[in-house]
């Protein structure tokens, strides 16, 4: 019946009004004011006007939404309403924590409850569309995106790939607190040559079928109905101009029904690829590529219509992408409501409300990870103690937003200063000591250089000194990760390094809070300083939930999403890498094994790692049967003792290795895991089932398949600290 409204709408269109609907425009004007007389505006106010646009990004607000729908609606010849898109990535206003950190909780009910309230808040401004999640898998820590995904492994990727779907997009897409997902960037984003923004992609098909793509048929498999292709070229071909990642992958394979959206101005960077030689040449490669809409290259609205009369573009291909976007629109019931999301009051009430504060705080409290703590200097005593606080970041109400937070009031987030003083009975002391940059960063420009100005540390260093505990709050301003932020160095920025180690001399008792959108290269710290948390980028909320993580009233659960190394050489770094032949030194005092001469092959903290208050004892790792074919399966039990005097939640992790298959497969892969909470005292078995589908991979033969052989089951708190047992897979 959709199908037949859709072609019902479809039979009225000229060719130019469906190529209308496969233009995004930016929404930079203003819509309630005069109409624009002259320039860009006032061609895309006359396109708007003419049925020829099908989406506007960045219009928020329910004013302005309702403006522009009504041109939409009332003045256009057919009154095809528009849909309109935002860079929703962790919350609109009430902001939740980086999607990195919100993977770090492997919690995937609280990752879909962060997106759903994300949904809500952005429906309620007039918002039908959010770009996100990106699901892009990605093992460079230089690359300043790492902040917006889930981190470096496929299946904790998938996983949450398919939460953030459901939470965004609800059960029912007509629903008013839901609004669209969509997966990008399709595809390899995250795979950019030396971790550097756009940059080019050259991997080969296992990499593509077994790491990248999984998120992404995860995402399809969730019912997301939208994609956003990517900037860079994946192997000699711009993923806007690829046919086979869009129609054969995508499309065919995959049975995408909803549609693609190019990135911003991403067809016509098809040109200094080297791959279009102008506009015109560059919308016809995208849409015969499968890109179904463009994004801010003006390049459909402008050629499309010749490209048909020449037949460069069958106007079949037109009429399958506006009727992709037409459907969707159905879906979203905005033929039936095109004002479903405009109403000022619901806006008024919905904003900021109590309850999107407690579900980020919550959110937030589950993202943080403990990396070290010695001497129990971690929680800490809620009473009697001297307590320094240093670090400009401590005091900082924007940096904890993060990054891709674009609605979001600067100094809206709680500072992890206010949050430590809600503990009133210790004495609480803050300085300084250094800022991270110099001057305000903003969004779109480039950030502030660190900073060398030391003229703080005299003051840090004689308040330290008389500290029960020091809290030093050290790490990357929210802008020094995101789109367009990689860094060569991953180290912390500016002076931060002197002045951990100048404070350190006077007073060792120190709980370094790092705050950062990707894995830092902090060896020093973690060689001399006792206490490391992780505290990422939290959102509107940080501050509460380190002081609640400090203080002992949430016990830390975290685990890390992605690898961090010890020196930026070693990136990209990550678990599941392969053997190689010289995995080891096979002869005593020879060099030619696969390492570094300056640098251990390790990480400084791996995959899957994250401690905790309490302590958990792994034992007893037994399987059901040691072989198993066809459908068959084998049952895995491990079980966990909780042995420290805290209650505790785990992340329970299985990990597998296929020992001899038609193509090499990693040292480990993640398949399965598990939280659950422990009394001190207490143990609990934990069960998972490996068959079939654990052990496929798209093998020499081009398929995901199950080969026959010996494997490795290895269970444990992390990727390296692992229990380990044995099994095969056998012909049927
Ligand atoms: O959604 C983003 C994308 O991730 C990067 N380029 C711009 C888009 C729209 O803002």
């Amino acid at each position: 019946q959709l199908d037949s409204r859709v072609d019902s709408v479809l039979k009225l269109m000229t060719l130019e009004e469906k190529i209308g609907q496969l233009n995004q425009y930016n929404g930079f004007w203003e819509i309630t004011g005069p109409t624009p007389k002259e320039g860009q505006a006032a061609k895309k106010y006359s396109d708007l006007k003419n049925g020829l646009v099908g989406s506007m990004l960045n219009v928020k607000g329910v004013k302005d939404v309702k403006a522009l729908q009504k041109i939409a609606v009332e003045e256009t010849r057919l009154g095809i309403p528009l849909l309109f898109g935002f860079d929703v990535i962790h919350g609109y206003k009430t902001i939740s924590p980086i999607p990195l950190a919100e993977a770090a909780s492997w919690d995937l009910e609280e990752i879909k409850k962060s997106a759903a309230i994300a949904a809500e808040e952005a429906a309620a401004v007039g918002l039908n569309w959010t770009f996100a999640p990106m699901v892009d898998i990605s093992r460079d820590a230089r690359w300043g995106r790492v902040m917006e995904g889930a981190g470096e492994d496929p299946y904790l990727g998938s996983q949450i790939a398919i939460a953030r779907v459901q939470g965004f997009q609800g059960d029912d897409l007509k629903a008013r607190n839901t609004i669209l997902a969509c997966a990008k960037h399709f595809a390899a984003y995250g795979f950019a040559e030396s971790g550097r923004d756009y940059n080019t992609v050259d991997i080969g098909e296992s990499t593509l079928q077994n790491i990248v793509f999984p998120p992404f048929k995860a995402a399809v498999g969730a019912g997301v109905r939208t994609f956003m292709n990517s900037f860079n070229e994946l192997n000699g071909i711009p993923a806007t101009g690829n046919s086979y990642l869009q129609r054969k992958i995508l499309k065919s394979d995959w049975g995408f029904d909803g549609f693609v959206v190019s990135d911003w101005g991403s067809i016509n960077e098809m040109i200094p690829h080297g791959f279009a030689k102008d506009s015109k040449h560059a919308a016809e490669i995208a849409i015969n590529a499968g890109s179904d809409m463009d994004m801010e290259s003006n390049a459909y609205v402008e050629h499309l219509a010749t490209l048909v009369k020449e037949e460069k573009v069958k106007e079949d291909l037109i009429d399958d992408a506006a009727r992709r976007i037409l459907k969707v629109k159905f879906e979203l019931g905005l033929f039936d409501n095109p004002y479903l999301y405009c109403d000022e009051n619901y806006e008024k009430e919905t904003v900021g409300k109590a309850a999107f504060h407690e579900g980020v705080l919550e959110m937030a409290k589950k993202s943080i990870v403990l990396l070290k703590n010695e001497k129990e200097l971690l929680p800490l005593k809620k009473s009697g103690q001297k307590i320094v606080v240093i670090g400009a970041l401590a005091n900082d109400k924007t940096s904890p937003l993060g990054s891709w937070r674009i609605a979001a009031d600067d100094n809206s987030a709680v500072s992890l200063l206010e949050g430590l003083e809600n503990y009133k009975d210790n004495q609480l002391t803050y300085a300084k000591g250094a800022d991270v940059t110099e001057g305000k960063t903003q969004f779109i420009f480039e950030t502030k250089i660190n900073t060398t100005d030391k003229s703080g540390f005299p003051e840090a260093i004689t308040a330290a000194k008389n500290a029960d505990v020091v809290i030093m709050s050290l790490g990357e301003h929210g802008l020094q990760s995101g789109e367009g932020r990689s860094r060569a160095d991953i180290g912390l920025p500016g002076v931060q390094q002197e002045l951990l180690e100048a404070v350190y001399k006077v007073n060792p008792n120190i709980v370094l809070v790092l705050n950062n959108g990707r894995p830092l290269a902090i060896p020093w710290a973690d060689a001399h300083i006792p206490a490391i948390v992780e505290a990422w980028q939290l959102g509107t909320q940080s501050g509460n939930a380190i002081a609640q993580v400090l203080y002992g009233d949430y016990n830390p659960s975290g685990k890390l999403p992605m690898t961090f190394p010890r020196n930026v050489g070693q990136v990209p770094i990550y678990y599941n890498y392969k053997n190689t032949g010289r995995p080891v030194m096979t002869e005593p005092d020879s060099v030619f094994w696969s390492h570094y001469i300056d640098e251990k092959n390790t990480p400084l903290y791996p995959f899957g790692y994250g401690l905790s208050y309490a302590k958990f004892e792994y034992s007893g790792l037994s399987l059901s049967q040691k072989t198993f074919s066809g459908e068959g399966q084998i049952e895995v039990t491990v079980t966990v003792k909780n042995t420290g005097k805290y209650p505790g939640k785990e992340v329970v992790q299985l990990y597998i290795r296929d020992l001899i298959a038609s193509v090499t497969r990693p040292v480990k892969e993640l398949k399965g895991f598990e939280m659950i909470e422990l009394q001190p005292g207490e143990s609990k078995k934990v069960n998972f089932v490996i068959n079939k589908k654990t052990i496929e991979f798209y093998t020499a033969q081009s398929k995901w398949e199950a080969e026959p052989g010996d494997f490795k089951v290895f269970i444990g708190g992390s990727s390296v600290q692992t229990l380990e047992n044995d099994f095969q897979y056998l012909n049927n």
